[in-house]
């Protein structure tokens, strides 16, 4: 793979003893929208800020592994070096400054960035979120959930990124802003920029990507195209909430050869 792919190898990340990430490899092929899936704790904000380098924000550090953009390696970069290569980072929970207006979120999210493509940038975000343009002089923390995850996307675009990673973004939000954001994420990728999207929403993760990883406990148990991810078994079962009636219906009839304790818990039906 070459040109300015995203190469993240045998990547492993402790938390002090706490190992977060173990030996993960993923690669986000230039214009690729890839996902990684995974639950609750499986090391998925993790593996992003290991690739953000604001790991040690959170006390953690890379004991093993590269993460590289095309020729360059970016582990060793300050954050904000980080930003100038090409690659930005929308956190976990949406965490835009709430005190500040929009637009200086946004001037914020310019400030690793090359000055001359900026007009450009506010341009290209308002064209995606004409609220923001709207709400150019309010609070952010005014803004709906809705609305300050758009801000948060925008104002890592502000530094017209190469690739962009995103960190659970639907999370919190009303299926239709969830769709609306996923709508947007196509467009962000339609105009040139790569994506790695983090996501416990598999069925609009999948939908996106082309590519996908499963992570659990830290480390990639399954990966491949995301077409035929979305049709395993195992990720239909485990991240669609699609029930498995046979198994159901074994598990029942085992429990009452067992004596006759009924499963009182059904799976939860999405
Ligand atoms: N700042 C931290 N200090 C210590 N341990 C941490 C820290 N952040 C995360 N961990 C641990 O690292 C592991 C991976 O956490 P991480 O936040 O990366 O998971 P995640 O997949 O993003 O989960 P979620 O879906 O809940 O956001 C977990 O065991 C978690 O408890
Ligand atoms: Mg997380």
């Amino acid at each position: 793979m070459g040109g300015s792919g995203l190469v993240v190898r045998d990547l492993s990340v402790g938390y002090g003893p706490v190992r977060a990430v173990r030996r993960v490899s993923l690669e986000v092929p230039e214009g690729a929208v890839v996902t990684v899936l995974g639950s609750n704790g499986a090391g998925k904000s993790t593996l992003l800020r290991a690739v953000s380098r604001t790991l040690s924000f959170h006390g953690g550090a890379i004991t093993e592994g590269s993460v590289s953009l095309g020729d360059r390696r970016l582990d060793g970069l300050a954050p904000d070096r980080v930003v100038a290569a090409g690659v930005s980072q929308v956190p976990e929970g949406r965490r835009v400054f709430a005190r500040m207006t929009v637009a200086d979120n946004l001037r914020a999210g310019a400030l690793g960035a090359a000055r001359s493509g900026r007009a450009a940038a506010l341009a290209r975000v308002h064209e995606l979120f004409p609220v923001l343009a709207e709400r150019s002089g309010q609070r952010a923390g005014l803004l709906s959930g809705g609305e300050q995850q758009m801000l948060a996307v925008a104002r890592a675009l502000m530094a017209a990124p190469k690739v962009l990673l995103l960190d659970e973004p639907s999370l919190g939000l009303a299926p239709l802003m969830a769709q609306r954001i996923a709508d947007t994420v196509r467009e962000i990728n339609a105009q040139g920029t790569s994506v790695l999207l983090v996501e416990q929403n598999a069925a609009l993760a999948l939908r996106l990507a082309t590519r996908a990883y499963v992570l659990e406990v830290g480390e990639v148990t399954l990966s491949g195209p995301a077409d035929e991810l979305a049709a395993s078994d195992e990720v239909r079962r485990r991240y669609l909430g699609v029930v498995d009636e046979d198994a159901v219906a074994e598990a029942d009839a085992d429990a009452e050869r067992a004596g006759g304790v009924r499963r009182t818990l059904t799976r939860w039906r999405g």
